[in-house]
C-alpha cells in the first residue's frame, strides 16, 4: 500500500489556524508537493484551489502528528470558547474533524461516498447544535476523551452510509440514528481515562467496568435528553452480537434494533482499520473477510454484505 498520506479537506484549512507542515496536490499514485514547508498557506490558495474543484491536499506521514495534535487542540479550544454558540462550534468542531470521516475508506479522495457522508454529518452536527441536551452530551464525550469523539464520528459517517444503502428511511429517522450513533459511545464519560487509554490488557474487573458503558450511557441519556427510542437503542445495544455473545443483555438477531446491528458492524469495522497511532491498522477487505469468517455469526450477513460493497468498491479482489 505505500505510504499514508493523510487527506484533509481544503474547505477546512484555517488559513491563519493551520500548522505550518507540507502539503501535497495527488496526481495519479503519486504526491506533487503544493507548498513547501515555511511557506504561508493563503485564503487565495484556498479560494484558487476550490475554484480549481480540488477538495483535497495531502500531508505526508512525517507530519501525521502534527496535524493529529492540531486537530485535538482545535477542538478542545473551541470547546472551551464560551463566547461561540452551540451552532458555530458545531461547524467548526464540524470543519476540523470531518478529515478523520475520510478514513473509512481507503481512497476517500475517489469516493462519492465520501462527500455523501460528510454532507451526512454535516447536517447532523448542525441539527445537534440546535439541542442543547444532546449537544452538551456531544461536548462531553469529547472533552472526556478525544479519541472516543473522533471514532463516534466515524462510526456514524458509515453508519448513515449503510443504513441508506439497506433501508428506505425517513429523513427523521435517518437523524435519529445518526444522533444515537454519534452518542453510542456516551458511556465511556462514566469510565475512568486509565482504563479507556489503556493499550495492553485489561484485567478482568476493568473489563467490567468497561462494559458498563452501553448501559450506563443508555440510562443517563434517557433521563436527562429527549433522543427518541431509535437513538437509545443504539447506544444501548451497539456491542449485543447476532448469536447472543454480546452485553449488555446478550440480545440475539432481531430482538436487537436494525441500527443497532448496522452500529455494532460499523463500530467493530472502524475498530479495526483505523489505528491512528500506527496509521490504517487493516486494509478494508482483510477487516471485512475477518468480520465475515473469524467472527462469523456476531453480525447480519446481509448487513455485512453491504458494508463490504461501501468499503471495498476499489479491487474487492485484491486480498483473497
Ligand atoms: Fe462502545
Amino acid at each position: 500500500m505505500g505510504e499514508m498520506y493523510v487527506p484533509v479537506s481544503i474547505e477546512s484549512i484555517q488559513a491563519d489556524l493551520f500548522p505550518d507542515v507540507a502539503l501535497y496536490i495527488r496526481s495519479g499514485e503519486k504526491y506533487i508537493l503544493y507548498k513547501s514547508h515555511g511557506r504561508n498557506f493563503t485564503a487565495s490558495d484556498q479560494e484558487r484551489l476550490m475554484e480549481n474543484k480540488v477538495e483535497f491536499l495531502f500531508v505526508s506521514p512525517a507530519d501525521l502528528e502534527v496535524i493529529t495534535t492540531f486537530m485535538e487542540n482545535n477542538a478542545e479550544r473551541v470547546l472551551k470558547d464560551n463566547t461561540l454558540q452551540a451552532k458555530t462550534k458545531g461547524k467548526i468542531i464540524y470543519q476540523t474533524s470531518i478529515n478523520f470521516v475520510g478514513d473509512i475508506f481507503e481512497h476517500p479522495e475517489k469516493v462519492s461516498d465520501f462527500s455523501r457522508s460528510k454532507r451526512l454529518v454535516e447536517n447532523l452536527l448542525q441539527y445537534l447544535a440546535s439541542d442543547r441536551d444532546s449537544f452538551n452530551s456531544l461536548e462531553s464525550v469529547m472533552a472526556h476523551n478525544y479519541y472516543t469523539f473522533v471514532h463516534s464520528l466515524q462510526v456514524t459517517a458509515l453508519s448513515v452510509l449503510l443504513h441508506a444503502e439497506a433501508y428506505l428511511l425517513s429523513h427523521d429517522e435517518m437523524l435519529d440514528v445518526g444522533i444515537g450513533t454519534l452518542l453510542h459511545d456516551f458511556g465511556k464519560v462514566f469510565v475512568a481515562p486509565a482504563i479507556l487509554n489503556n493499550e495492553g490488557k485489561l484485567s478482568k474487573a476493568e473489563i467490567e467496568e468497561y462494559r458498563k458503558h452501553p448501559e450506563e450511557g443508555y440510562q443517563y441519556l434517557k433521563k436527562n435528553t429527549r433522543l427518541s427510542e431509535i437513538s437509545l437503542g443504539v447506544v444501548r445495544c451497539h456491542h449485543e452480537r447476532n448469536n447472543g455473545n454480546g452485553y449488555p443483555q446478550g440480545l440475539k438477531g432481531p430482538a436487537i434494533s436494525r441500527s443497532a446491528q448496522v452500529a455494532a458492524i460499523c463500530d467493530v469495522y472502524c475498530t479495526l482499520t483505523i489505528d491512528r497511532a500506527c496509521r490504517k491498522a487493516l486494509s478494508s477487505a482483510i477487516a471485512v473477510s475477518i468480520m465475515k469468517q473469524e467472527m462469523k455469526g456476531s453480525f447480519n450477513e446481509r448487513l455485512l454484505d453491504v458494508l463490504e460493497g461501501i468499503v471495498c468498491t476499489e479491487n474487492p479482489a485484491q486480498f483473497l
